[in-house]
C-alpha cells in the first residue's frame, strides 16, 4: 500500500478498501512486526487543545519505532501566543520534521495545515468536525474483537452533535454495512448534513432519546462523554449532563452482549464499575492507538510499506 506524502485530514478521504489495509496493517504492526521502522523519523506534536490519549500515543508509537517528536502540548508556550498564524506555524515546523500531527478547535484547521505542509498533517481533531486516527484504533479494535468489521449493530451514543469520534466513525461504519442507531438527547443529535451523507450512501439509522427505547439487539455501544467545552450555554450543559450513565445493570436486554466503547476521557458516562465487566473493552481501545498510529506515521512517512 503506497500512503506516503499522504496527509490523514478527514475519514471521507479513504475508500473500505484503503480503511480494511490501514486496519489490517496496525494489526500487523501489533504483531511486532516492522519493528524499528520509524528510526530516523521526527514527528512534531502541535496540540492547541488538551490531550492525553492522542498525544501521548503518538509521542509512544514514534518512541517504540525509533523515531524522536518534538512539539507543544499548550499553544500558550507557542508563538501562537503572539499572534503567529496557523498557517505560519505550519510552513515553519514543515522543514523541521517528516510528520505533523495537528489538534486544533476550529474545524478545518488540520486541512489548511495539510495544504501549506510539504510533509504528512495527520488530524487529531479539529473542532466538533472529524478524529480520523481515532476511528482507525476503533476499528481495529472491533475487528479483533469480532474478526469483522462488516454487517455488525452499532450504537453511538452521547453527545452526537459535537462529538467529532461519531462523526468520523459514522462516516467509516456506513462503508461497512453497519446498522446504526443514534442514542442522545434530542438537543445533541447527530447533524442533519451528516445525516443526509448516511442516507445518500443508503446506510440503515435510526435515533433514540435513551436505551430503553432500543428495539434492537447491539453487537456494539459507542459512549462518548458530554462536552462541557463545546457548550455556549452553561445550563443546557448542567440539564443534560449525567443523564447517560452506563452501569452494570444497563448491560441487560438489547446490550446484554454488547461490547462497551469509549474514545475516553470519560467524565460520569460508564460507571467505574463497568471496568472490569467482559462487556468494557475501552482500555484495550485505548491501547490499540499506539499500533495504529505507528501503522499510520509508518504509511505516511513511507517506513512501511
Ligand atoms: N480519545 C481522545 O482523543 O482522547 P484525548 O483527548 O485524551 O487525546
Amino acid at each position: 500500500m503506497d500512503m506516503q506524502g499522504q496527509s490523514i485530514v478527514s475519514i471521507r478521504d479513504f475508500s473500505k478498501d484503503k480503511i480494511k489495509a490501514i486496519v489490517d496493517k496496525a494489526l500487523e504492526v501489533k504483531q511486532g512486526r516492522w519493528s524499528n521502522a520509524l528510526n530516523g523519523k521526527v514527528l512534531a506534536t502541535l496540540f492547541f487543545e488538551p490531550s492525553t490519549r492522542t498525544r501521548l500515543s503518538f509521542e509512544a508509537a514514534m518512541n517504540g519505532m525509533g523515531g524522536r517528536v518534538i512539539g507543544f502540548a499548550d499553544p500558550n508556550v507557542s508563538s501562537a501566543k503572539k499572534g503567529e498564524t496557523l498557517g505560519d506555524t505550519i510552513k515553519t515546523v514543515t522543514g523541521y520534521v517528516d510528520a505533523i500531527v495537528i489538534r486544533h478547535p476550529v474545524e478545518g484547521a488540520a486541512r489548511l495545515a495539510s495544504e501549506v505542509a510539504n510533509v504528512p498533517v495527520i488530524n487529531a481533531g479539529d473542532g466538533s468536525n472529524q478524529h480520523p486516527t481515532q476511528t482507525f484504533l476503533d476499528l481495529v479494535t472491533i475487528q479483533e474483537e469480532f474478526g469483522r468489521l462488516e454487517g455488525l449493530k452499532i450504537g453511538l451514543m452521547g453527545d452526537l452533535k459535537y462529538g467529532r469520534t461519531v462523526h468520523s466513525l459514522a462516516m467509516a461504519l456506513s462503508l461497512f454495512g453497519s446498522q446504526l442507531v443514534f442514542v442522545s438527547p434530542p438537543g445533541l443529535r447527530m447533524p442533519e448534513h451528516l445525516c443526509d451523507e448516511l442516507n445518500s450512501a443508503g446506510t440503515k439509522f435510526s435515533e433514540a432519546d435513551d436505551l430503553e427505547s432500543l428495539d434492537q439487539v447491539l453487537d456494539v455501544l459507542y459512549v462518548t462523554r458530554i462536552q462541557k467545552e463545546r457548550f455556549a450555554d452553561l445550563l443546557e450543559y448542567e440539564r443534560v449532563a449525567g443523564a447517560y450513565r452506563i452501569k452494570p445493570e444497563t448491560l441487560s436486554g438489547n446490550c446484554q452482549q454488547a461490547r462497551i466503547m469509549h474514545p475516553l476521557p470519560r467524565v460520569n458516562e460508564i460507571a467505574e464499575e463497568v471496568d472490569d465487566m467482559p462487556n468494557a473493552i475501552y482500555f484495550r481501545q485505548a491501547h490499540n492507538g499506539v499500533p495504529t498510529r505507528q501503522a499510520l506515521l509508518g504509511l505516511v512517512t513511507g517506513a512501511i510499506q
